[in-house]
């Protein structure tokens, strides 16, 4: 079992496979998009299958392919059949915007990919233009439906809801995902690279909007997916709502992941550049046990929180204080 210093169970790699993307959403990315990294840089599949391989006898059971955009990356379906035979890995799971989605997903599925969460934060051609700045939404949303069509793949749309996009959407999104009979996942903007200069929804100014139209809600008993994610029922209709809210309800106690770069990089949080390069080792001939010693050893220094806000400045501060205050006594 692989525990932080914290005592946090890690069970769960976020693999990034590119920092390319094919959109550029405003939030996200420059327009001029981001100074590419070398393709000598980038960690090749076979790369990413010995560190996930180490990863897994440690006690890694659940990859998240992430990007940039994973779906930009050649030949990324071989990679979800090569992680789901590393021993250990019981999931293999991918977050895409889903603009290549529809000529993909069958072969991605075939592979054994187990789920795919789609980023859409409106359903409103225009919106989704301004948003994205080159997206085609009816790409998307074929995507979707081809997605929602393979046998077995757990299909979710991930929204990050902005102050610029009408109320009307989000009932929209959610009507949509309740026919689709699929799970819309609403997740609070965080203040991190140009996230920092838009204003997001919180949580419960998403869940009002929804109350008004489907009922008083309630906290699901069931938690879906690996993550954050809190789920609610609304009265009227059946089916899960999730909320991913690290801005109102920070869920750093019970962080449970990690993340690969797609240059090689292990970084233990999402805010912090804490971790280590595995590349050079790898490149430089490492030993197996070498590579595994500096993941341990960058795993058991996972920060304890994002500070995101006041909250968890205070709460980082007095951790910190607490480790040093423990070093010097013991
Ligand atoms: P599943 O449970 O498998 O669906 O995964 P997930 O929700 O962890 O994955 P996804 O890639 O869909 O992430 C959804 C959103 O959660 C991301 O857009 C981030 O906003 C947020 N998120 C993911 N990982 C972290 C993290 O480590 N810290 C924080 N604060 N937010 C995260
Ligand atoms: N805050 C919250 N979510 C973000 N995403 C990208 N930037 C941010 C941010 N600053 C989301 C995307 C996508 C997922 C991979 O991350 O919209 O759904
Ligand atoms: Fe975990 Fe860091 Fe994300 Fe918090 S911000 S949930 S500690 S990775």
């Amino acid at each position: 079992m692989l525990k932080d210093g914290y005592g946090r169970e890690i069970t769960y790699m976020r693999v990034s496979v590119t920092d390319r993307c094919n959109l550029r959403c405003v939030y996200c990315m420059p327009q001029e998009g981001i100074a590419q990294t070398a393709h000598r840089e980038i960690l090749t599949f076979d790369e990413i299958v010995q560190i996930v391989r180490i990863g897994a006898e440690e006690g890694i059971s659940r990859i998240k392919i992430t990007g940039g955009e994973p779906l930009v990356r050649k030949g990324i379906a071989a990679l979800i059949g090569m992680l789901k035979a590393v021993p250990g890995i019981e999931q293999v799971t991918m977050t895409t915007n889903g603009v290549l989605l529809s000529h993909q997903i069958e072969e991605l599925a075939k592979n054994g990919l187990d789920a795919v969460n789609i980023s859409l934060d409106t359903l409103d051609e225009t919106e989704y233009e301004k948003i994205t700045r080159c997206g085609n939404l009816k790409q998307v949303i074929e995507g979707m439906k081809r997605a929602c069509s393979c046998p077995g793949l757990t299909v979710k749309i991930n929204c990050v809801p902005l102050m610029e996009v009408k109320e009307a959407q989000y009932l929209k999104l959610a009507q949509f995902a309740y026919e689709q009979g699929i799970r819309v996942r609403f997740i609070e903007m965080m203040p991190v690279g140009l996230g920092k200069k838009y204003k997001g929804r919180s949580q419960e100014e998403i869940r009002k909007i929804l109350e008004k139209e489907y009922g008083r809600s309630r906290i699901a008993e069931r938690c879906f997916g690996n993550g954050p994610a809190v789920y609610y029922q609304f009265e009227e209709r059946n089916g899960e709502i999730g909320f991913i809210s690290a801005m109102s309800h920070s869920f750093c106690t019970s962080c449970n992941r990690i993340r690969l770069t797609a240059a090689g990089y292990l970084k233990t949080c999402l805010q912090y550049d804490t971790g280590v390069d595995l590349k050079p080792l790898l490149r430089t001939g490492a030993s197996k046990e070498e590579v595994r010693d500096a993941f341990r050893k960058a795993v058991s220094k996972k920060p304890y929180c994002h500070q995101f806000t006041e909250t968890g400045k205070n709460a980082s501060a007095k951790k910190e204080e607490n480790i040093e205050r423990k070093g010097m006594s013991e």
